[in-house]
């Protein structure tokens, strides 16, 4: 019996795995995010004029493979470099669970977004930010808000929100006029690490913030 057509096969698919995952750990090295204290995260980003150019297709590209690295809820585009009004927020329904809200959060990538409150109402939220790693905040935010925006496909969005999905797209718009979450807090004995946080918070809410 030959055998060599088995190990062939056996060889290629080693150097397959190789491959990828040398070309994956090279992507997660060279995925930078602009820290707190960076001058672009406390700046106004300026609108996108043309939704259809190939440079803002290809960051609206860039920031979904970042958001996705990163398994975050929601990823803005200065926190890659990018001064422009380009945001995107997505959550699974069973990761909305764990922050006691209903529904999944559809992926939603929204250029020029605009947002409303609805309401007085103010809820205070515990954040966590990929510019400001291990640390979280008591935040407050409005419970409901109206957003819109504009997909990358040309497609105009409006929606209300409430709770966790209200929250998440007002600290993504914040990014976006230059405001960190801390920039938010009222009370800042309610910002720290995680790790210090940990033992006076729900366990599977906390696992949320490590980053
Ligand atoms: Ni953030």
């Amino acid at each position: 019996m030959r055998k060599q057509p088995e190990i062939l096969l056996i060889l290629l698919a080693a150097i397959a795995v190789l491959i990828i995952t040398t070309q994956w750990n090279k992507h997660m090295k060279t995925m930078k995010v602009a820290l707190i204290g960076n001058e672009i995260l406390v700046q106004r980003s300026k609108e996108l004029t043309d939704i259809r150019a190939a440079s803002t297709q290809q960051l609206a590209k860039e920031l979904q493979s970042s958001f996705e690295i990163a398994k975050a809820t929601g990823f803005a585009a200065p926190q890659i470099f990018q001064p422009v009004r380009m945001m995107i927020i997505g959550v699974s329904a069973e990761r909305a669970k764990k922050f006691n809200y209903p529904e999944a959060i559809p992926t939603t990538i929204l250029i020029n977004p605009t947002l409303e409150p609805l309401g007085s109402e103010i809820v205070m939220t515990w954040e966590g930010c990929y510019s400001i790693p291990k640390m979280m905040g008591l935040v407050p935010r409005y419970n409901h808000i109206r957003y819109t925006g504009t997909t990358p496909d040309g497609k105009f969005i409006s929606r209300e929100a409430t709770g966790f999905h209200a929250f998440i797209v007002q600290h993504e718009l914040d990014h976006l006029d230059g405001f960190l979450y801390p920039m938010r807090m009222k009370d800042l004995t309610k910002f720290g690490y995680v790790e210090e946080f940990k033992n006076r918070l729900p366990p599977q809410l906390v696992a949320e913030y490590i980053n």
